[in-house]
């Protein structure tokens, strides 16, 4: 076979990858960085988004799963668990089930875009559902695995972070270096930690500079911002409604070292994005990716993005995760007709102007 190798043998030189590292893939990475030539052109950027929509299960999870459940299988391990606003868990149950071992998911009741609960229940993970938020779960799970046979595959495991810095080499190679700016949704914050990583580390080696890096995080639940935990998050990207991120400090390294910020984009701020990004550029990315666009958007009508400067906005979920929330959006119902050509045509003959 002749394609992309996936992941671990794409980069095994960079990661923890050793002789007893299972072969695990689903053909993850190699994500495209397509130019957006018309929001450029409205923001006076240069703006490119990495889509990570495109990866096996729909998101960047898939980039840490990989590298996460193949070394919990190498230690032994024949379970994984984690808490999840949806992707992680989407992601953790894949690749158990291509693995051959168990996922048991713990997910906040009610706040998972429908799109990631049907992935979880067909790729047969083990779902446990609370009356309560991300930040609960994730704390429960904590506990769980330090007294179970069960590892534990939320971003607080280093081999997570190991695997999501491989989307800054490839945007490193499909640019031919950093870009100035690199924009990024942030919820638990362990992506923006990763890209930062995975950034220092290319630059070592090839030379390729490093960008400043721009966090967002929804308002609702704008931890990081605030410099205080938020006990009760609430935002329309359910994605990064987290009030208490885990990577939190490595986050705020990122923003520091690299003479970045974090900011936070309201909700229809995001909502906008959502819009514009699927119309004018036909890329559906799910609205707590959107962040990053919205954050875009924002700064640079503040000027903490200049105008020329090449800007990536990673894109870190497939707008099909979350249908719902897309059909909330729709302002003109589709047209219900009879099934005769009489009609369609008479119809048509109103709205198609040529
Ligand atoms: N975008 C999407 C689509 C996500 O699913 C997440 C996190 C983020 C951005 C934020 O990334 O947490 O590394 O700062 N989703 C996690 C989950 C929390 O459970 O799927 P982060």
């Amino acid at each position: 076979m002749n394609q992309w190798p996936g992941l671990l043998k794409q980069y095994k030189s960079f990661l923890p990858v050793t002789d007893k590292t299972p072969e695990l893939t689903l053909f993850e990475g190699n994500t495209p960085l397509i130019p957006f030539a018309r929001l450029s052109e409205k923001l006076g950027v240069e703006l490119y988004g990495k889509f990570e929509g495109l990866n096996p299960t729909g998101s960047f999870k898939d980039r840490g799963m990989v590298m996460a459940v193949a070394k919990a299988i190498e230690n032994g391990s024949r379970s994984v668990i984690c808490a999840s606003t949806g992707n992680t868990s989407a992601s953790a149950a894949a690749y158990a089930a291509k693995a051959g071992i168990r996922a048991i998911i713990v997910i906040p009741s009610g706040k998972i875009a429908l799109g990631k609960l049907a992935q979880a229940v067909m790729y047969g993970a083990e779902i446990v559902e609370i009356d309560g938020n991300f930040d609960q779960a994730l704390k429960i799970v904590r506990k769980v695995s330090e007294t179970s046979p069960v590892t534990l595959v939320n971003s607080v495991n280093p081999y997570r972070l190991e695997g999501q810095k491989t989307a800054a080499f490839e945007i490193c190679e499909q640019l031919g270096s950093a870009p100035d700016v690199l924009a990024i949704p942030v919820g638990n914050a362990g992506n923006i930690s990763a890209y930062w990583k995975g950034f220092k580390e290319f630059n070592e080696k090839f030379e390729t500079g490093l960008p400043e890096m721009h966090g967002f995080e929804a308002e609702g639940a704008a931890a990081i911002v605030r410099d205080r935990v938020i006990e009760n998050p609430e935002t329309v990207a359910t994605a990064i409604r987290i009030g208490n991120p885990a990577s939190w400090k490595l986050a705020v390294n990122a923003r520091d070292e690299s003479g970045g910020v974090i900011d936070s984009v309201s909700d229809p701020e995001i909502l906008d994005a959502f819009r514009l990004l699927a119309r004018n550029e036909g890329t559906f990315a799910e609205p707590g990716s959107c962040a990053s666009i919205a954050g875009v958007i924002k700064q640079v009508k503040t000027g903490q993005i200049k105008k020329g400067s090449k800007v990536v906005a990673v894109l870190t979920g497939n707008g099909l995760k979350d249908p719902q929330t897309a059909m909330s959006q729709v302002e003109v119902r589709p047209a219900v007709l009879p099934a005769t050509e009489e009609a369609v045509t008479d119809y048509l003959s109103n709205v198609i102007h040529v």
